[in-house]
C-alpha cells in the first residue's frame, strides 16, 4: 500500500513528541486509527481529543478505542475541526504535544463528506496555536481527488508562510510514484 511509508513517518514523528501523560488531538478521527495510536502513546494519564463530522465514523472509532481499552482517555467530538480552538479546554492551550490531520474523505464512509480548504486552514491555525514548544503537527494530503487538489495547494501555501521563528516546516513526498501520491507536511513548533 503506497501510503504505508508516509504513515510510518507520521508515527515516528508523533512517537517522539508525545510521551505518556501528554495531550494530543486527532483532527480527522474517521475510524480512529490515528486516534488509537495517539491514545496508546499518551498512556493512561494522557488525554486525546478527536474531531470528526461523521457520526457513523465516530461510532466505529469509539468501538475500536473501547476494544483496545483506551476509551477513557479519549474524548470524541462530533464537531468540525474548524472549531478546535474553542472546543479544546483552555488549559490545553500551548500544552498539546501532537496534532494529526489525515485529510480527504473516509474510505468506506460517506464520499460526500470531505475536508475542505477553508475549514482545514482554520484548523491548522488553531492546531499550531495549541501546540507546546517542540510539539508536532502532521498533515496527510491527498491530491488524487478533485477537492483534494485545491486543498493540497492551499495547505502547501499556508505551510510555506508559517514564520520560521514559529515552527520548522517539512514536506515529505514521493519522487517515483504515478498520478498524485499523498504528501505529508510536518511542523515542529518552536514557540
Ligand atoms: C481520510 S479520513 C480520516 C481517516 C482516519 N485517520 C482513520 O483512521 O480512519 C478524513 C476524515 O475527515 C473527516 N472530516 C471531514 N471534514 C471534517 C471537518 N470539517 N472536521 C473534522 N473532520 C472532518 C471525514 O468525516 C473523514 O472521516
Amino acid at each position: 500500500m503506497i501510503i504505508r511509508p508516509m504513515l510510518r513517518q507520521v508515527r515516528e514523528l508523533v512517537a517522539e513528541a508525545l510521551q505518556p501523560g501528554g495531550l494530543a488531538i486527532d483532527a480527522t478521527v474517521g475510524k480512529g486509527s490515528d486516534t488509537l495510536f495517539l491514545a496508546e502513546r499518551a498512556g493512561e494519564s494522557g488525554r486525546v481529543i478527536g474531531f470528526d463530522v461523521q457520526e457513523a465514523a465516530l461510532e466505529k472509532a469509539r468501538a475500536r478505542l473501547a476494544e483496545a481499552g483506551v476509551a477513557e482517555r479519549v474524548e470524541l467530538m462530533l464537531v468540525s475541526h474548524a472549531a478546535m480552538q474553542n472546543a479544546v479546554p483552555a488549559d490545553w492551550h500551548g500544552r498539546v504535544r501532537a496534532v494529526t490531520f489525515n485529510l480527504g474523505y473516509l474510505p468506506g464512509g460517506d464520499p460526500a463528506v470531505v475536508t475542505e480548504a477553508e475549514s482545514t486552514l482554520a484548523a491548522l491555525d488553531a492546531g499550531l496555536e495549541l501546540l507546546a514548544p517542540d510539539g508536532v503537527m502532521t498533515v496527510m494530503l491527498y491530491a488524487g481527488h478533485e477537492q483534494g487538489k485545491a486543498e493540497t495547494q492551499a495547505v502547501l501555501r499556508w505551510a510555506e508562510e508559517v514564520e520560521l521563528e514559529r515552527a520548522h516546516v517539512l514536506l515529505y513526498r514521493f519522487l517515483n510514484q504515478r498520478n498524485d501520491p499523498p504528501v505529508l507536511v510536518a511542523l515542529e513548533k518552536r514557540r
